[in-house]
């Protein structure tokens, strides 16, 4: 499966707080109107709020994301932390919900249309109704992300 390409991305979502998680699944699956798939493991809280709230926003990270960023999101759950009681660096779309500012090129806020159970993930396909660009850097691929941002241990 390492041979298939994907991005790197914060996917956020907000129900009485905000909540965020990384994902590498995230592709334009169509056009006119643009549709993002997503899909969001089971146990995480994101993929929860997204269910309730039909709503997301996707951030696209760039290559020179430190680790801590990958760590904050990807390594631990909302139902722990607060994951964004202290971090700098994001705005509000129209929707309400949070985008990062940083390391990042491009944000889409979406309305969910369709959800899938695919057992171990919740596929969730998107209607675009935001998008900006916010940099020109390099997007993060899921190999650069294993070969040059990953802790070698
Ligand atoms: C490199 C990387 C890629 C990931 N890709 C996905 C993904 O595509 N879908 C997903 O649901 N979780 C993915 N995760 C895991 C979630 O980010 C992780 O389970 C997170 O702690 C969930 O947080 P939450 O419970 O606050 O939603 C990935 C994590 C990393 C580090």
């Amino acid at each position: 499966m390492r041979n298939l390409t994907y991005g790197l991305f914060v996917l956020t979502a907000k129900d009485s707080v905000d909540n965020g998680c990384i994902i590498n699944t995230c592709v334009q699956v169509a056009s006119e109107p643009t549709r993002l798939m997503i899909s969001c493991q089971m146990g995480n809280l994101t993929r929860e709020i997204i269910e309730k709230t039909g709503t997301f926003n996707v951030s696209v990270l760039t290559e020179d994301v430190p680790f801590e960023t990958i760590r904050h999101f990807g390594m631990q759950s909302g139902r722990d932390v607060d994951k964004f009681a202290d971090f700098a660096g994001v705005e509000r779309s129209r929707n309400g919900l949070l985008y990062l500012t940083e390391h990042v090129n491009a944000m889409f806020s979406c309305t969910v249309k369709e959800t899938k159970n695919l057992g171990s993930h919740m596929m969730f396909i998107g209607e675009v109704t935001e998008s900006k660009v916010l940099g020109k850097g390099a997007p993060c691929t899921y190999a650069h992300y294993h070969k040059a941002i990953r802790p070698k241990v």
